[in-house]
C-alpha cells in the first residue's frame, strides 16, 4: 500500500523479506500516531503474507528513530493517553508473529530505542546510538525500556552477538562505550536483509515456534519456560514441516516446506 511516513516493500530472493523503511526524516523518523498506525499495518500485513518469511525494520543513516513524537506528546493529558490508547500501536507489534530485525544506524532514542528492542534480533550499525532519555523530559520510557532494558543486561547469551547491550536508563549510548563495533552504516541493511532470507529458508511453522518459545522462556520462570518449549517441541510432531525436514536429511535432499 501507499504510506505517508514509511516505505514498506519486499527485498530477498523471491520477495521474502518484507523491508519497512521508516521515512520521517526532516523529524529524524520521530514515532507520531500517523507513523506508528502505518508501521502496525505494514508489519502485519507482511506477518499474513505466506511469501514472507521475516521482516527488517530500519531508518535512516542518521536516526532509525529519536523516539515518540514530543509535539504531539506535549499537549496529551492522562484521560486522553488512557482513553486513546496511546501506546496501543507499540503493543501491536510485540504481537508479530514472524521475526523482526531491526537495522539500526544513528539515533534510536526513547519510543525508537523500545520499538528496536521489540524486535526479535538488532543489527546495530557502527554509529548507532541507543538510549532512553525520557527523564530529560520530565516522564519515562513507557514502551517496555525499563523491562527490556534490564532484560538485555541480564539475559545477554539469549541475543547473542546479534543484540547488542544496551546503556541503563537515562543514558544515551554509543556501541564504542559497550565495547562492540557494530556493522559498517552501509551495508547493515543488506546484512539484515541476508539475514531474513536465511530464517525464511526455514519452515515458516518452525520458525514461529521458535519466537514462540524464546518470548516464554524470557517471560516464563526456567521451570515453566521449558515445559512451554517442551510442549511446542512436541507439537513440532503435527506439523507437515517437522516430517518432511527430517525426511529430506535422510534423503539427503533439500526440504521442500509447506507455505504456511
Ligand atoms: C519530535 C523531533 C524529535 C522527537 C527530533 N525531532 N526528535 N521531533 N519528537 N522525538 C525534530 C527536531 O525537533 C527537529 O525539528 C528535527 O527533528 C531535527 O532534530 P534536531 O534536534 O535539530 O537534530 P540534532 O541537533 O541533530 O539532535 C538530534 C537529537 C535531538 C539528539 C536526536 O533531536 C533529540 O534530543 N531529540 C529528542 C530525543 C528524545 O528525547 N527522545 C525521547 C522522546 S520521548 P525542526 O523542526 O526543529 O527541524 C519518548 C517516549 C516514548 O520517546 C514513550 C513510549 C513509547
Amino acid at each position: 500500500g501507499e504510506y505517508e511516513f514509511i516505505i514498506s516493500e519486499k527485498r530477498g530472493e523471491g520477495g521474502c523479506v518484507g523491508l519497512v523503511t521508516l521515512n520521517r526524516r526532516k523529524a529524524l523518523n520521530a514515532l507520531c500516531d500517523g507513523l506508528m498506525s502505518e508501521l502496525r499495518e505494514a508489519l502485519a500485513t507482511f506477518d499474513s503474507d505466506p511469501g514472507v518469511g521475516a521482516m527488517v525494520l530500519t531508518g535512516s543513516e542518521k536516526a532509525f528513530a529519536a523516539g515518540a513524537d514530543i509535539a504531539e506528546m506535549q499537549p496529551l493529558t492522562f484521560q486522553s493517553c488512557y482513553s486513546q490508547q496511546f501506546l496501543g500501536n507499540w503493543d501491536a507489534i510485540s504481537r508479530i508473529t514472524k521475526p523482526v530485525i531491526a537495522a539500526v544506524n544513528g539515533y534510536a532514542l526513547g519510543g525508537g530505542c523500545e520499538v528496536a528492542m521489540v524486535c526479535d534480533i538488532i543489527y546495530a550499525g557502527e554509529k548507532a546510538q541507543f538510549g532512553q532519555p525520557e527523564i530529560a523530559l520530565g516522564t519515562l520510557p513507557g514502551g517496555g525500556g525499563h523491562s527490556e532494558t534490564h532484560q538485555s543486561h541480564r539475559e545477554e547469551p539469549r541475543h547473542g552477538d546479534d543484540r547488542h547491550r544496551r546503556e541503563d536508563v537515562g543514558s544515551r549510548g554509543t556501541l564504542a562505550r559497550t565495547n562492540q563495533q557494530g556493522l559498517p552504516t552501509e551495508s547493515l541493511v543488506d546484512e539484515a536483509i541476508q539475514l531474513g532470507e536465511r530464517i525464511s529458508g526455514f519452515s515458516k511453522i518452525a520458525v514461529a515456534m521458535c519466537k514462540e518459545a524464546v518470548n516464554a522462556a524470557e517471560q516464563l520462570p526456567l521451570n515453566e519456560g521449558l515445559k512451554y518449549e517442551k510442549k511446542l517441541f512436541y507439537s513440532s510432531f503435527a506439523t507437515d514441516d517437522r516430517r518432511e525436514g527430517m525426511t529430506a536429511f535422510l534423503e539427503k535432499r533439500t526440504p521442500q516446506w509447506a507455505d504456511c
